[in-house]
């Protein structure tokens, strides 16, 4: 799905967070357009003789890494090194994700390796994190969490799927629901209360959790690290 700014801006995020991954090395694959990059740009690495294995996020990014012959490996078996993942939204270092859906092994992922490095384009940054977050429901809870999130302030709203009538459902078998709650002003805060939510498997604010943010424009590719 198309998001944020150009490709040539993402593919330099991307290439440039590849470039970081080392001989040995267990690293976590993010999922989205931005996160494709740098799998790819590792896919040809692993052609040039690099030994890594990479452990996925998402369908998206296992079909992906078995394409360009990246081993996988799980959780159960390694712990990612390094983690390259995009982002629907940064500031701060504070991330919104999930535009993907994908935010719930995102988020295991990328917290379970040792450096979190996150790719993205111009156009995700922002003075403040104001759009909306994408929350995994169990299918029985939606209403219930709905109706605490608008206790919360947000604005709850089920995501439709595309290409088929009815809702997304994600890798886990669950619903989203695209939360507006306009500009955050306390992410930690926001993060614990959806996460205290009975049926909430997982939120898209990601906070606290970059090592580094590398920005992608269609010139260069500048990091900036936490
Ligand atoms: C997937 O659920 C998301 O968290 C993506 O990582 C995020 O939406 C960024 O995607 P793009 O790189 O395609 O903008």
């Amino acid at each position: 799905m198309k998001r944020g700014g150009s490709d040539e801006a993402k593919r330099r995020a991307g290439e440039a967070a590849a470039d970081a991954v080392d001989d040995g090395q267990v690293v976590g694959l993010g999922t989205g357009s931005t996160a494709a990059h740098a799998i790819r740009a590792l896919g040809r690495t692993v052609d040039s003789g690099l030994d890594v294995e990479g452990i996925a996020t998402s369908y998206q990014s296992r079909e992906l890494a078995r394409e360009v012959g990246i081993p996988l490996t799980t959780l159960d078996d390694a712990t990612p090194d390094v983690a390259i993942d995009g982002a629907d939204q940064v500031a701060d270092g504070d991330l919104i994700k999930g535009g993907g859906a994908a935010h719930a092994r995102e988020k295991l992922v990328d917290a379970a390796a040792d450096r979190f490095l996150v790719v993205a384009d111009e156009s995700k940054l922002a003075d403040r994190l104001s759009a909306p977050v994408p929350v995994e429901v169990l299918p029985d809870a939606r209403e219930p969490v709905a109706a605490s999130i608008r206790d919360l302030g947000g604005d709850p709203e089920l995501r439709a799927a595309e290409r088929k009538d009815g809702p997304v459902v994600t890798d886990n078998g669950n619903l989203v629901l695209d939360c507006d709650f306009e500009a955050i002003d306390d992410p930690a805060g926001l993060a614990t209360d959806l996460s205290a939510l009975p049926g909430v498997l997982e939120h898209g604010l990601f906070v606290g959790l970059a090592d580094a943010i590398y920005v992608g424009s269609d010139e260069d590719a500048t990091v900036r690290e936490q």
